[in-house]
């Protein structure tokens, strides 16, 4: 089966087609990321409105090159996967408009992908994808989850922040420390050279038992530690690492109870801050050191991507779900709600 995934939920607009009929890394034919990030750096943050419309300009463009990329014409595709939430409501109209339009035309069964599961799917792209039970690691600029996956489709929460998600703190800090947006890669890039212990801040919520996390405390120890600094770059440099050593360090050890909790020992990781070089070294060595498993998608799958809709959309299409002919969204979502894979059932809206 091959199914068109269509990602608009934010800032970049991702186009994929993904083969079911093909296993491992093959099944993905072809994929494209347009990325607004120079459309929304002048206002330091994503204007939703020029998001919208950026997504309508770029979409038919990049469907027509990943079509072309992946040898295929519209008449060879078997399904249309969108995201419908959660995310900025005009961004994701934009995608489900085009999705079900295509879909209307080519008689083609289409579904709206919740964007989470999406990332929470995207290591099982790759080759020799684990097979649940396992636990997952979501880390992305507005999600900061730990989800038990009993199943495609079948999610438990164990825990999540309480306030600012990890991407979110890498964003602000960044801000703060006067990075340009988005400046959670740049931070990430700067920490590489920086010193460890430099700068030491804390483990935010590891002193008590629980799966949840808080980030906002960090960001304003990371403001006081810079305002009462020289300000060098040099010191720049050592905040960023102290600041990466802190989250990194507490998501090892949140990951490390929550296996301990789920009683499995094969750990995925997905979205934006799954990219982070350091986070995937620590998670690496916990799974070692545990003899476990540590799963991650290439880095350009852990961002936004329409890789991961259209996998998360062909396995539900496969199962025989499908969303009514409306156009949808659902800009909050929980996760949890979603119906397991494997059932055929009418998912309505969704
Ligand atoms: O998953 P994603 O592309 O979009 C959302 O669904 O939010 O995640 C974007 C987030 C941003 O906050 C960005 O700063 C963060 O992921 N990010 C990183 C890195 N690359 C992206 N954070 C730390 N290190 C990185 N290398
Ligand atoms: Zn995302």
């Amino acid at each position: 089966m091959r199914v068109l995934g269509i990602e608009t939920s934010c800032d970049e607009t991702g186009v994929a087609v993904y083969d079911t009929q093909v296993g491992g890394a093959v099944g993905l034919l072809a994929h494209a990321v347009y990325s607004q990030i120079a459309l929304h750096a002048e206002y330091g943050g994503v204007v939703p409105e020029l998001a919208s419309r950026d997504h309508v300009r770029k979409l038919l463009p990049l469907i027509r090159q990943t079509l072309a990329e992946a040898g295929l014409k519209p008449a060879d595709l078997d399904g249309v996967a969108y995201t419908a939430g959660p995310g900025l409501v005009g961004a994701l109209l934009a995608g489900a408009g085009v999705a079900r339009a295509l879909a209307w035309a080519l008689d083609l069964p289409a579904i709206g992908v919740h964007h989470m599961e999406g990332h929470l799917l995207a290591p099982l792209i790759e080759d020799d994808p684990p097979e649940p039970p396992f636990v997952a690691l979501l880390v992305s600029g507005g999600h900061t989850q730990l989800v038990a996956v009993d199943g495609i489709g079948r999610y438990r929460l164990l825990g999540e922040t309480l306030d600012d998600a990890a991407g979110e703190a890498f964003d602000k800090t960044a801000k703060l420390m006067g990075l340009p947006y988005p400046g959670g890669p740049q931070l990430a890039r700067l920490a590489e050279q920086g010193r460890s212990g430099e700068f030491r801040f804390a483990r935010p919520m590891t002193d008590r038992p629980g799966l949840d996390f808080s980030f906002s405390g960090l960001k304003t120890q990371v403001l006081l530690a810079w305002r009462q600094s020289d300000q060098s770059e040099q010191t720049r440099i050592d905040i960023a690492r102290g600041f990466e050593d802190a989250v990194v360090d507490t998501l090892a050890i949140k990951c490390e109870r929550a296996l301990d909790e789920a009683g499995c020992e094969t750990l995925i990781v997905a979205g934006g801050v799954g990219a982070n070089r350091r986070l995937r070294e620590k998670l690496r060595a916990v799974a070692a050191k545990r003899g476990g498993r540590v799963c991650f998608p290439r880095p350009e799958l852990c961002t936004d991507n329409g890789a991961m809709i259209a996998f998360a959309g062909a396995l539900r299409l496969r199962a025989g779900q499908r969303a009514s002919a409306g156009i949808n969204v659902v800009p909050r979502w929980d996760m949890a709600a979603l119906p397991p894979v494997g059932e055929p059932i009418d998912v309505g809206a969704r």
